[in-house]
């Protein structure tokens, strides 16, 4: 007899009764309602009987697990080189952010046989698309097919193949269903059981499988966190889809690091990758106004310099508020807090407002110092020179903490044509790089100090 359940829509806890807040990944209102998934008797859990032999770990052989770079350099620096044999990779993004736009055209571009399985699109739709990419290739097999076990049954059929697919990609895993369940598609329990399916079949035949899966920002659908611990590789796909720029990044690699991060522009003919991020992500004509800075990030192997603008105003209703497109708010609020409390700005009764530039979303800490410069000159409605970034931490106590890779900062600094950077006075510069001055701030307020004295410049000129 089937029984009602609850699922958590976020991260797949399961509960005999609804609650508010899931008390495994502390979410509010997460909870669905769905019956207990029970297996046909009629159909044998094909993968039950799946393990194999119990063997001491140096008689497994490894040969058959390759990593294969795909035609996409950006993918392969995330991923960390290539794409592993019998892996399966999870592609995350909010809907038309370009998931499928990046999968077909890496199935299009790959220099070997690749299988797209689309339940979301037809197949006269994705032809269309890539007509709009303009490439062409045949061994690239288009399947319209949503049901789990005709999917596996078609790939293992193709196997003793001559030329047997060597990539898989599913878009989406929300539109997939299993026969083994009883469950409708797109419930929790029927996006885990297709994805626990794929995971045997990947592993059993040593192919690889790319799983696109929704999320939203509110996470209204089902969303890939429940599967993230059943898959190899997350990569999440992100940016504003009214901005060119898109970032992908790994969240979860076994087989690489999660530092690395890949940047594309969206373009009329597909994603294209960007290889020199800093010359697009900023304002090169120098003309800025005020509460506009450069800092400089590191992202994952790369040095960003990316336009922080702030824009400070007397707050119209009691409480000021505070907004954030593209950096952390609950850092924007301790940054802050410590301007008012350690370096005695007056901004609680302000209303600010931070956007990082390009529509994406930076998470490092050395733009500390550029949120609070641009804070200051928007405060001050005075321009910061064109020709200054900043990159430094900051701490609770108003302390400017070092960023690593410094050098790497000052050196793409002086490489995009700035002629100061502002950073922490506990950084050790190891390379001397001239053409470039380099500012050491220990304190907020030195930071101030310094900035005051560049606004003041700027006033007199
Ligand atoms: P899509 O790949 O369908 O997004 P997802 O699969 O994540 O839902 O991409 C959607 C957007 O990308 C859509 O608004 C159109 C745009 N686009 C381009 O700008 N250029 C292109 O070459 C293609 C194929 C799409
Ligand atoms: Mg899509």
């Amino acid at each position: 007899m089937s029984k009602i359940y609850f699922y958590c829509k976020s991260c797949g806890y399961e509960s005999p009764k609804w609650l508010g807040k899931c008390p495994s990944c502390n979410q509010w209102n997460t909870f669905v309602e769905e019956l207990k998934p029970t297996l046909s008797k009629n159909k044998p859990n094909q993968y039950s009987n799946n393990y194999s032999k119990a063997v001491p770990i140096g008689s497994i052989k490894n040969e058959n697990s390759q990593m294969r770079p795909t035609s996409d350099s950006e993918l392969n620096i995330v991923l960390g080189g290539g794409i592993v044999s019998g892996s399966v990779i999870l592609l995350a993004g909010e809907p038309g952010i370009g998931k499928s736009t990046l999968l077909l055209q890496i199935a299009l571009r790959h220099n070997a046989k690749v299988l797209y399985i689309s339940g979301e699109e037809a197949p006269s739709q994705i032809k269309l698309r890539a007509d709009r990419l303009g490439i062409n290739n045949n061994d690239c097999i288009i399947f319209n097919e949503t049901s789990s076990s005709k999917i596996i049954n078609h790939c293992s059929q193709t196997t003793s193949d001559k030329n047997p697919y060597s990539l898989v990609i599913v878009d989406s895993i929300q539109t997939l269903f299993s026969d083994y369940i009883e469950s409708p598609v797109g419930s929790v329990s029927q996006i885990k059981q297709c994805c626990s399916e794929l995971v045997q079949f990947a592993k059993k035949s040593n192919i690889a499988v790319i799983l696109i899966g929704h999320i939203t920002k509110e996470g209204q659908i089902a969303g890939p966190k429940i599967l993230e611990h059943m898959v190899d590789v997350v990569v999440n796909f992100e940016g504003e889809k009214n901005h060119m720029y898109r970032l992908l990044r790994a969240s979860k690699n076994r087989f690489g690091p999660t530092s690395k991060v890949g940047v594309y522009e969206m373009q009329e003919t597909g994603l294209r990758p960007v290889l020199n991020p800093s010359t697009i992500l900023i304002n090169q004509n120098g003309s800025y106004a005020s509460g506009t800075t450069i800092a400089s990030t590191f992202q994952g192997q790369k040095t960003f310099l990316v336009e922080v603008q702030a824009l400070v105003t007397r707050a119209v209703y009691g409480t000021p508020q505070r907004s954030s497109v593209g950096f952390n708010a609950k850092r924007l609020n301790m940054l802050l807090a410590v301007m008012e409390k350690k370096c005695g700005f007056k901004l609680s009764t302000k209303d600010v407002f931070l956007n990082i530039a390009g529509g994406i979303s930076i998470s490092d800490p050395s733009m500390d110092l550029a949120v609070i410069a641009s804070i200051l000159s928007s405060n001050e409605d005075l321009i910061i020179q064109s020709k200054l970034c900043l990159s430094g931490e900051v701490g609770l106590n108003g302390e400017i903490r070092p960023v690593p890779r410094i050098d790497e900062h000052i050196e793409e600094a002086k490489r995009v044509g700035f002629e100061k950077i502002i950073i922490s006075s506990k950084n050790k510069i190891i390379k001397k790089i001239d053409g470039i001055m380099v500012i050491q701030c220990s304190k907020v307020m030195d930071v101030y100090t310094c900035i005051s004295n560049l606004l003041n410049q700027n006033r007199n000129e």
